[in-house]
């Protein structure tokens, strides 16, 4: 059995989890800043990275403790998310995940936080599915506050990006809508509990980039996104409505409702697109934004039966270190060791493999 030890500082959540054989969960803990960065209404990257290093080496330990393991060599590999995300934070882990490793001799993985999301969604499957031949291709939506992106995973691992967002990620969009209807941070939750008591047909938000939007969509913007414009439409929708006093009642309901309706329509029908254009067999959808009821519920009902829907469960939607360590198993198998002269990357590389996939023919 392999034990890796997984490290996550890629925005506001302190995370670490030791996970055996890329599967098995054997600690995840969170330490969540959310509270800190509510009354900005965004995450400050500085005030992150501070509070990643004031409780770094406590969530590592205690992570180390319930996982029953008593001295850092006595695990098999250490994984750290090396990037996309900000680099004040990302600095956090990646230093003092290279810290331990280099005392230790502990072997180091850097990961790459879009694919663990990925990851996160399959983990439960086991082997059998990852390993399958008839899982792929795959679709992948994936969804968060820094990444929204539609991917097909072929077999063999090799990965071809159709689409992602032109401007803002779709979990953005319910956070900046979020503060400015003064709900709170972060905005998913509020947003859809808020939302919950609306009627989403009530008025009709932009449903930029596809053929609904009034506008002439270019073809190589069919699976990409553009968030940026459906927030502006937000912002004159309750000024015309409520002038500049803040839209309450049963206004501020339909109003939520009918703008999540906007962006969970968009994301849906341009991934039963892909997953029609790539002749896909599994669908996954990961990240924070998967959290979302509406969404799961829609991905639910109109995923076509002879293609396995693959939702991450909640507990893996959102930032955590088990998918870290768990996509972290793969990199170890594969020998992919990290220079510790390595530096963390705030975009997203070109991704063009999932790993996990490899040992398929
Ligand atoms: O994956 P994640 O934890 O962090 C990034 O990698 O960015 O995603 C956080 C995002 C936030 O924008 C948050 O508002 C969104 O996920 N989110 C949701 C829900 N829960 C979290 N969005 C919509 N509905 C939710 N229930
Ligand atoms: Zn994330």
């Amino acid at each position: 059995m392999k034990k890796i030890l997984g490290i996550e500082t890629s925005c506001d959540e302190t995370a670490a989890s030791v996970v055996a054989d890329g599967l098995t969960e054997l600690s995840g803990v969170i330490a969540s800043q959310a509270d800190q960065h509510a009354a900005y209404g965004g995450v400050i990257p500085e005030l992150a990275a501070r509070e990643h290093l004031r409780v770094m080496d406590s969530v590592v330990k205690t992570a180390l403790k319930e996982a029953g393991i008593s001295s850092i060599r006595e695990l098999d590999g250490i994984a750290v998310t090396q990037g996309p995300g900000l680099v004040p934070a990302l600095l956090v882990g990646l230093s003092y995940a290279k810290g331990l490793s280099a005392t230790s001799g502990v072997p180091l993985v850097g990961v790459n936080h879009f694919l663990a999301h990925i990851y996160g969604a399959l983990m439960d499957d086991g082997d059998t599915f990852l390993q399958n031949p008839k899982t792929y291709p795959a679709v992948a939506l994936v969804v968060s506050g820094g990444h929204s992106a539609i991917l097909v995973i072929e077999r063999g691992g090799a990965v071809r990006v159709l689409g992602q967002t032109l401007d803002d990620a779709a979990g953005e969009a319910f956070d900046k809508a979020a503060k400015l209807l003064e709900l709170g941070y972060p905005g998913g939750p509020v947003i859809q509990k808020t939302g919950a008591k609306g009627d989403p047909q009530a008025y009709r938000f932009p449903r930029s980039l596809t053929l609904s939007s009034g506008r002439k969509m270019r073809d190589e913007d069919r699976f990409n996104f553009s968030f940026s414009g459906l927030k502006t439409a937000l912002l004159y929708h309750c000024r015309q409505h409520c002038g500049h006093t803040l839209p309450e009642g049963q206004f501020l309901y339909d109003t939520v409702a009918s703008y999540q309706e906007a962006i969970v329509d968009v994301l849906v029908r341009k991934t039963m697109d892909a997953v029609r254009f790539s002749g896909a067999r599994t669908l996954i959808c990961a990240g924070g934004v998967a959290c979302n009821g509406p969404l799961r519920e829609r991905l639910k009902s109109l995923t076509p039966q002879e293609v396995r829907l693959a939702l991450a469960p909640p507990k893996r939607c959102t930032d955590n270190a088990v998918m870290v360590a768990g996509l972290g198993f793969h990199l170890y198998r594969q020998k992919q060791w990290m220079d510790l002269g390595a530096d963390v990357y705030a975009k997203l590389p070109q991704v063009s493999f999932f790993p996990p996939a490899e040992v398929l023919k």
